[in-house]
């Protein structure tokens, strides 16, 4: 022991306040460095051109139509971020979600848009049905259930399309069990062995989705999604979602909400040498939004510490709403 903390109590050989003196010590210490390149910026893409509508439930993000899409990640290229993540509102929806899989669907255009614009651009698309179906579900509903196996071909289908469209990664969201194994079954079969599958593996049925459903028209229209989402006291499951994930396929594994999950992802990183994303989701940004602006929180400050927490838990990759205003405020 080389702590005595007997009288007076300050340890005369070590002061940890001495590396604290200053910014470049400060900065020399640090062993959690945030950059742009750690983000992935969510797009919400609607039908149309030259569409561009302030999205009321989350502050500072529109919905944009595939042409205004490319034109967004063109200028979040230009800042450092490498990827987006895109979410379709469909111009259609039915009780299966097939408009998810039209390859003229807004996600499958802006893919092609932004392909074309900025074609070193990391393309990450989600997968669900939730924006797709009538009912607002991640699945089919059979007698008033989602019904998990009658579900799977039909995120693989939307999958497929995303590829086709030319993908480079798909975001399967729905919690289905088996998801990822179906996905890159069909992926493989049709010769796309190597577009990558990025899983939700540990999605919490969280409270912090609010603005996202209303941002992409996909609340359930009856009961809840805590029959497929994981129950958010339950801590060791998330050691089995990661696992079944990777043996199904899954290249990045990840996690959310994420600021809610700090444990998780400490756990994960300490077990498995896999690479690991975390979404900070609508909720937590609404937060720190709402907090900023009404004066409670200095806004940027607030916002750099969340994402370091996020990288420091063990996150390689941060989806985030705050992706460009982050990557400004972290330009040298
Ligand atoms: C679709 C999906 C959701 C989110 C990502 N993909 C909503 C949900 O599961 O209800 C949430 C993202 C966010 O809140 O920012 N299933």
């Amino acid at each position: 022991m080389i702590y005595r903390n007997e009288a007076p109590y300050v340890n005369p050989l070590v002061r940890p306040r001495r590396l604290r003196r200053g910014p470049g010590l400060r900065k020399m210490l640090r062993e959690t460095v945030l950059a742009p390149e750690d983000f992935v910026y969510p797009l919400f893409v609607t039908p149309g051109e030259g569409l561009r509508r302030p999205i009321s439930a989350l502050a500072g993000q529109n919905h944009l139509s595939p042409d205004e899409a490319a034109r967004t990640a063109a200028e979040v290229y230009a800042l450092g971020v490498p990827a987006v993540i895109l979410f379709g509102l469909p111009a259609t929806k039915d009780p299966v979600g097939s408009s998810g899989a039209d390859p003229e669907g807004p996600v499958q255009s802006a893919i092609r848009a932004i392909r074309a614009a900025v074609p070193e651009m990391v393309v990450i698309t989600d997968v669900c049905l939730c924006e797709y179906t009538d009912h607002g579900h991640c699945g089919l509903i059979r007698e008033g259930r989602v019904d998990n196996d009658a579900t799977l071909p039909h995120l693989a289908a939307q999958a497929l399309s995303h590829a086709r469209a030319g993908a480079d990664m798909v975001a399967p969201s729905d919690m289905m069990d088996g998801r990822v194994g179906a996905i890159r079954d069909l992926l493989d079969r049709e010769g796309f062995q190597e577009i990558a599958i990025m899983a939700y593996s540990v999605k919490y049925a969280s409270a912090f989705y609010g603005p996202f459903r209303e941002a992409a028209g996909s609340a359930p229209g009856f009961g809840d999604r805590r029959g497929y989402q994981m129950d958010p006291a339950r801590r060791r499951e998330a050691q089995l979602e990661i696992d079944l994930d990777l043996a199904e396929g899954a290249d990045i594994v990840m996690v959310k909400p994420a600021g809610l999950c700090l444990d998780i992802l400490r756990e994960i990183r300490d077990r498995l040498d896999i690479p690991l994303a975390a979404y900070q989701v609508s909720g937590e940004y609404a937060m720190l939004m709402a907090a900023a602006q009404a004066g409670l929180l200095d806004g940027q400050a607030a916002a750099l510490e969340a994402l370091t927490a996020i990288k420091r838990a063990g996150a390689d990759i941060i989806i985030t709403y705050l992706a460009p205003q982050a990557a400004r405020w972290l330009r040298p």
